[in-house]
């Protein structure tokens, strides 16, 4: 932006006359010199190869950063190429992503690696099309390895982003609207610098993680769009953005057992659709059980039952779902006849852990194990 126009968006800055795109454009400057003081060192920041950009901007989805660290650096570890990505056994990889939930991420990881072998010599393709053709990269991840990895320049609109601008613009539209994000990408892609594409998306998620923060109040006196910000000068803060209701959440009632025989527990391995597809998991049933439905219900017979006894109750959150479950340890005498081989099977308790993918949702009791 040349120094005239600069000047002279700050003067229809004080007179409050900036338009939309105006506002949007006034960001860039004091935007791009912030990240570069403010960045956080970050894995995924330090080497900037596609591969590191696409695995880490597929972790960070739904999961604080925080959280994903140590995971981004195992996976590193493990799988440090799209080949070996596209080669891993499918036991091995949810291995990988095991605590991390929304485990399709994973799956559509492998999905899409295998398709950047067949189509694309084994590189992640360059172009913003190329890259939203790929399972599991929507927009916004299409968006982030373009202009982190690539330099190009089109938006990553995220979560944090539509509440940064959203605030810029004190803008009340309900951004949990698709709608309202398409705009958002449509209007940064018009104004957005054509280099240093990397920190200017990077700089608004940074806002949005430390500064224009997702609960309570936003530290505007650290930001480096105050001035501009309509939301500030308003003192709008607690309500926007706006955020249109969510669908309430399906409650399932769970049974869960931890089946223990002599050093062994019982696992079984879920269907290969649906929620947690192919992870494994303790022995459960639909609805809450008294102790004595317990043996019958997971076709054991009195005579090799040697104890029922409960577990504390545990909830676990997902997206659409919730699952309130009961828990009880069940511990069997050693041979005797199951009604329902097939329906789980034994391993031993010190291997169960490292080498069957047991999803978090079963934590309450697999610590137990
Ligand atoms: N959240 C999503 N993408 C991110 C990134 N590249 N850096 C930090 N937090 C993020």
């Amino acid at each position: 932006m040349t120094k005239h126009l600069y000047d002279r968006i700050q003067v229809l800055e004080r007179e409050d006359e900036l338009d939309r795109q105006q506002r949007l454009k006034a960001m860039a400057r004091p935007l791009l010199s912030w990240y570069e003081g403010h960045a956080r060192a970050l894995p995924w920041r330090d080497d900037p190869t596609p591969y590191r950009v696409w695995i880490s901007e597929i972790m960070l989805q739904q999961t604080r950063v925080e959280a994903v660290k140590p995971y981004f650096e195992r996976f590193m570890a493990a799988l440090p190429t799209v080949q070996a990505l596209a080669a891993v056994e499918d036991d091995r990889l949810m291995k990988l992503w095991e605590g991390l939930g929304y485990y399709t991420r994973a799956r559509n990881l492998k999905k899409a690696a295998l398709m950047i072998t067949e189509r694309h010599g084994g590189e992640l393709p360059g172009s913003y099309e190329a890259l939203l053709a790929l399972p599991g990269i929507g927009s916004y991840t299409a968006g982030a390895i373009a202009s982190i990895a690539f330099g190009l320049p089109v938006p990553a609109v995220d979560g944090n982003v539509l509440r940064v601008i959203s605030r810029v613009l004190a803008d009340r539209e309900d951004i949990r609207q698709p709608s309202v994000k398409a705009r958002m990408e449509r209007e940064l892609r018009e104004i957005m610098p054509r280099e240093r594409t990397s920190q200017y998306n990077q700089g608004l998620i940074e806002v949005g993680a430390i500064v224009c923060v997702p609960g309570g109040e936003p530290r505007c006196g650290e930001c480096p769009m105050e001035s501009i910000c309509l939301t500030r000068r308003q003192g709008l803060w607690k309500e926007i953005p706006v955020r249109g209701a969510l669908k309430k959440r399906k409650v399932e009632e769970l049974t869960v057992c931890l089946i223990r025989r002599g050093e062994e527990v019982a696992i079984h391995k879920r269907p290969d659709t649906g929620l947690l597809a192919s992870l494994y998991e303790l022995p459960n049933v639909t609805g809450h059980l008294e102790p004595d439905q317990v043996p019958g219900a997971f076709g054991l017979s009195a005579d090799l039952v040697e104890a029922v006894e409960p577990l504390p109750a545990a909830k676990h959150i997902f997206s659409h779902v919730e699952w309130h479950m009961a828990g009880y340890a069940v511990s069997l005498r050693e041979g005797g006849e199951m009604n329902r081989e097939g329906a789980f099977f034994f391993v031993e308790r010190s291997a169960v852990k490292g080498e069957y993918p047991l999803p978090g949702a079963f934590k309450a009791y697999t610590k137990l194990i």
